[in-house]
């Protein structure tokens, strides 16, 4: 592709603006198009980032022609927008979780499979170059336990994201990011177990989550794996794994993914800091995929991300039943 991308967005709040002030400063790209369903916040990014207002998808695809988009909407609306874009096979690249319904994403995955589109599901820290080299050396020696945790305060910044049949939970909605990441070092999940505490932070419209949770994962390696996430840590936010094997040990700490790995190939630890602007990092990956049609340069496309939502939706299967999820008998939950 010779010329400037030219891309457009549907969903322009808060995710989309992170990515839009890395990408204005991308000189191959042009944002031509947004589609919001709420005109205050188009006219807001109009004013800083430029491009054309649409009311309609349809109608932005068909006059813009972009070569590529960003699918930036909460859970709960996904569907229209990746139909659009297969349809006219553009390139998409999609917010996690791809949606808090396990139909909505299945079909997005067969309809997907079949287009062969370029998709790019936004699980970023998999570019991270310390789970990168973590990646090389569990390869080498496996870990046998991970432990995890998303363990923050209560969100009020988005009414939709603490309001279950909206977002799907904390487990959909950010955890989601530390179960793609053990699928990504140590493998695929055989069976998950699901714990969950309510009733300590009181209930209101927009709040009827769990407070807390803790999962327990059994992966097809033979590893083990817990990932505890709470929405009720008001004092002590703290985001983690940590992989331990009999020749290794891997820490992954805060929101950037601060990595320490100690190993037998290393007399001293690795330590690595996590990237400030890993956005920009997967929004580059993404753009030359689409750019040189090369859809390697993508480490999770939409049937990979698909695999982390089951994992998601099967711990609030879990949940629900008071009982393990087998993943593998399971039809909804395999491809
Ligand atoms: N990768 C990450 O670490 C990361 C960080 C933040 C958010 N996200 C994800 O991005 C998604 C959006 O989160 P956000 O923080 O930007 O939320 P937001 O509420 O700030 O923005 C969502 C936007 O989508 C719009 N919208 C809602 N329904 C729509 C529809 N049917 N069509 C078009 N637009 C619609 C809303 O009007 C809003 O402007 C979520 O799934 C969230 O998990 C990912």
């Amino acid at each position: 592709m010779n010329k400037n991308i030219r891309l457009a967005f549907v969903g322009v709040g808060n995710i989309a603006e992170q990515h839009m002030r890395y990408l204005r400063d991308f000189s191959d790209v042009d944002i031509v198009g947004l589609y919001d369903i709420d005109d205050k916040i188009l006219r807001i990014r109009q004013h800083q980032f430029g491009g054309e207002i649409y009311r309609s998808i349809n109608r932005m695809l068909e006059v813009q022609e972009p070569d590529a988009v960003f699918i930036c909407v909460p859970p709960y609306a996904h569907g229209e927008a990746e139909v659009s874009c297969i349809e006219r096979c553009i390139p998409f690249l999609v917010e996690k979780p791809l949606s808090n319904n396990i139909n909505t994403a299945k079909e997005l995955a067969d309809k997907v499979h079949e287009s062969e589109v370029i998709t790019c599901a936004a699980y970023m820290n998999r570019y991270r170059r310390g789970v990168q080299k973590a990646k090389i050396f569990l390869e080498r020696y496996p870990a046998s336990l991970v432990s995890g945790g998303w363990l923050i305060d209560t969100p009020s910044d988005h009414p939709w994201l603490t309001q279950r049949e909206l977002s799907g939970g904390q487990l959909v909605e950010q955890t989601t990011h530390l179960f793609d990441l053990v699928r990504y070092l140590c493998g695929e999940a055989a069976s998950i177990h699901c714990y969950g505490s309510k009733g300590f932070v009181h209930p209101n419209d927009t709040y009827d989550v769990d407070d807390a949770t803790t999962v327990s994962i059994q992966l097809k390696s033979g590893a083990v794996a817990c990932i505890q996430s709470s929405w009720s840590a008001g004092f002590e936010r703290d985001i983690y794994l940590k992989l331990f094997g009999p020749n290794i040990s891997v820490e992954f700490k805060n929101w950037d993914l601060d990595t320490k790995i100690v190993c037998r190939d290393y007399l001293v630890p690795l330590e690595i800091p996590g990237e400030k602007d890993i956005f920009a990092i997967e929004d580059r990956a993404f753009l030359n995929a689409v750019k040189y049609n090369d859809p390697t340069r993508i480490l999770s496309n939409y049937e990979d991300g698909f695999r982390s939502l089951q994992l998601s939706l099967a711990a609030n299967e879990s949940l629900e039943t008071g009982g393990p999820i087998q993943l593998t008998d399971l039809q909804r939950y395999s491809k």
